[in-house]
């Protein structure tokens, strides 16, 4: 198992390409199983998740292959076991979203039901209500998801919200699964998310004809067929707003490549309050802090508010501001795993159910820490970074489920994180 020894505080200074991004490969990659035929999908970040995402395509019966440029392709011609196994399912739940393509070009499907995870329980039950309104029969089986339209997918109209907002995945699956069904799909309450919006525009390059791209009302004509795709995935948000962090956690200054402001508004509006300068410079973003981190009240919320999956990080920072700050969590309730570690780095971090209130302190101080999930790790090497003395993150598999080696791109900045293994 590798861990982390992080030494600390240290000043990051100097460029850092975004890679593309791995929560809009992961359905994309999925997309694939829609058509015949080999697809190339171009800036898919080479991550654990994509592998073990890729390795399910594999069990199904697609070709999955790194090309020598980087790029993925994905020949999904022959598809002769349309099963997502629970020996994969149960390491990334993402991979129920193979559940809607499969169902759209097979009628067919049986995938492994999700377990809970660390931030939470995580249910599909929305997924299931939306293929069940265009006509699948779903029941659940020895812990599968049996799914079945013999006859295929006809159109419906089918609202997607649930108590959290809407779902990201579930956006997905429906709409994959529509893509192929016979008449008009409408989906009403769907995720606005980036990611969402890759996949509808990847979809309809494949020929689909998808319209409200990026509205929560969609609006799905459903096609006899789609075509294999070149397509190029969009840069990471979560992974650049992660960097900016890094930047103004350690009074430094980035400029970030391959980056797209316009994704991220909420998270610069908030660096901005925090004090932190943020500049956009075509397809680069520029982020500079020095002096005192202002305190700062934010609210996880569907896009386009704060994303959940920077919490962790803006909790990081938060926990060294002049004062005191409030964040609660709206999508996931339990996404916490990381408050007991950073105050173990003398953070003064309060949970009260699903509100944290974050009292600033003047240092965090190194000590050893366990990273629970992908974005909950993140935030414990941002913290390293700043601390004052040698942090040493344990189980770092999971940031590497989402960081293409991390350390290798900070320590050309500035940082000293040495990878070991135990
Ligand atoms: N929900 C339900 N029922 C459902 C589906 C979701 O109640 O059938 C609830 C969830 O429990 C949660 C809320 O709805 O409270 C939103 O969950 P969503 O379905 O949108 O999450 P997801 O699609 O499973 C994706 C990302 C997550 C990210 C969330 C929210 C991928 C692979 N995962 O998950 O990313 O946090 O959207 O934006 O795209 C990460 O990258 O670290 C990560 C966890």
């Amino acid at each position: 198992m590798d861990i982390f020894h992080i030494e600390g505080p240290v000043r990051l200074s100097g460029r850092v390409t975004v890679n593309g991004s791995k929560n809009a490969s992961l359905p994309i990659m999925a997309a694939t199983i829609l058509t015949e035929g080999k697809s190339l999908l171009r800036g898919v970040p080479n991550l654990s998740d994509i592998r073990v995402f890729s390795r399910l395509l594999d069990r199904l019966g697609c070709k999955v292959a790194r090309e020598p440029s980087g790029d993925l392709s994905i020949d999904s011609t022959v598809i002769d076991n349309p099963v997502g196994e629970y020996e994969i399912v149960c390491k990334m739940r993402a991979s129920v979203c193979i559940l809607g393509p499969l169902l759209g070009r097979f009628g067919t499907a049986k995938v492994s039901m999700p377990g809970g995870c660390a931030i939470g329980d995580r249910p599909v039950d929305i997924h299931l209500r939306g293929l069940r309104a265009l006509g699948a029969k779903i029941y659940l089986e020895n812990g599968y998801i049996v799914a079945e339209a013999p006859k295929g997918l006809t159109g419906s109209e089918i609202f997607l919200g649930g108590p959290f907002g809407s779902t990201v995945l579930g956006t997905a699956n429906v709409m994959m699964a529509a893509t192929l069904a016979k008449g008009t799909t409408v989906i009403d309450s769907a995720a606005c998310e980036p990611e969402v919006v890759d996949l509808a525009n990847c979809l309809n390059k494949m020929g689909a004809k998808i319209s409200g791209i990026g509205s929560p009302r969609l609006t799905i004509t459903g096609v006899s067929e789609l075509k294999p795709v070149d397509y190029k995935v969009i840069p990471d948000r979560i992974e650049a707003g992660t960097f900016m962090v890094a930047a103004a956690i350690t009074s430094g200054n980035l400029r970030l490549k391959n980056c797209r402001i316009s994704d991220m508004m909420a998270v610069v509006d908030k660096l901005r309050n925090i004090g932190v300068t943020v500049e956009s410079a075509g397809d680069a973003i520029e982020v500079a802090h020095t002096g005192s981190v202002k305190p700062a009240d934010i609210t996880t919320q569907p896009y386009p508010g704060f994303p959940t999956d920077l919490q962790a990080q803006f909790m990081a920072l938060l926990s060294l501001a002049d004062g005191n700050s409030i964040m609660i969590e709206k999508i996931f309730p339990d996404r916490f795993m990381h408050v007991a570690e950073l105050n173990r780095m003398a953070a003064n971090l309060r949970k009260e159910g699903p509100v944290v209130i974050v009292a600033g302190v003047e240092k965090l101080i190194a000590a050893p820490v366990m990273a629970s999930d992908l974005r909950a790790s993140a935030a414990l090497v941002l913290a390293g970074l700043a601390a004052e003395g040698t942090t040493v993150v344990n189980r770092v598999y999971h940031i590497d489920r989402g960081y293409e080696k991390i350390e290798e791109r900070l320590n050309p900045l500035g940082a000293k994180i040495q990878r070991r293994n135990i």
